[in-house]
């Protein structure tokens, strides 16, 4: 018999969550979160960019045609649900959702990213607020996320979004060149 594959699954997901994501949506005055797709990709490329990832800054240094090409990967493999959040016409940062980890009704937030002139202002809370809740509505459990070991003011954040450290992983962070330690956080939901 053949397999499934893990794109027609998530292709199911998918549309479990857009249907969900219509009770959850997050509408406050100007500012809406929204689901992302290919259309959004030159945007997404800005916000990285804009959001000098300390790592990526200091080791990688991606010109934007690197941000574009990642995105386009990413969108190919069809691993994650992308959402943005957007205000006065500007897509000013994003959170991404793999509804798939290891674990029973386990999910993992794999990428978020906040343009730096507004970094301090509450969007990465509000998005990972939101992600928490479509994530609990999807039946979901728990929460995981990796960053990286030497991102100490990202591992506060994580912190104070109620994140704990689970454990530490060598060699695992995903950038060709710099500190490669990962961290993995998790949360139930
Ligand atoms: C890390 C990041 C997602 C945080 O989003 P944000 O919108 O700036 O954070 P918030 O305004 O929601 O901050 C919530 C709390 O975390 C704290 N916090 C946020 N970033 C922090 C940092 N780098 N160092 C220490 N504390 C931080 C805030 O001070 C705030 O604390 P408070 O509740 O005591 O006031 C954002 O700064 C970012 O995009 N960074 C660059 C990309 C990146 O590193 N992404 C994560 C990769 S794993």
């Amino acid at each position: 018999m053949q397999k499934p594959t893990t794109s027609l699954k998530l292709q199911r997901l998918d549309d479990v969550a857009t249907l969900r994501l219509l009770e959850v949506q997050e509408r406050v005055d100007f500012m809406v979160i929204i689901r992302l797709n290919r259309g959004h990709i030159k945007e997404l490329a800005e916000v990285d960019a804009e959001a000098e990832h300390s790592l990526m800054v200091r080791y990688v240094k991606p010109t934007m045609r690197d941000h574009r090409e990642r995105l386009v990967k990413r969108f190919n493999e069809g691993h994650e649900m992308f959402f943005g959040y957007k205000e006065d016409g500007i897509l000013k940062g994003y959170i991404t959702l793999k509804p798939f980890f290891p674990g029973h009704k386990h999910c993992e937030i794999y990428w978020l990213s906040i343009r730096k002139q507004y970094q301090g202002q509450r969007i990465g809370t509000k998005l990972i607020s939101f992600v928490e809740k479509l994530a609990k509505r999807m039946g979901f459990r728990k929460i995981f996320l990796y960053t990286g070991k030497a991102m100490d003011g990202e591992r506060k954040f994580y912190g104070k979004k109620g994140f704990r450290f689970i454990n530490e992983f060598p060699g695992y962070y995903g950038f060709a060149a710099g500190p490669t330690t990962a961290v993995l956080y998790g949360k139930e939901l």
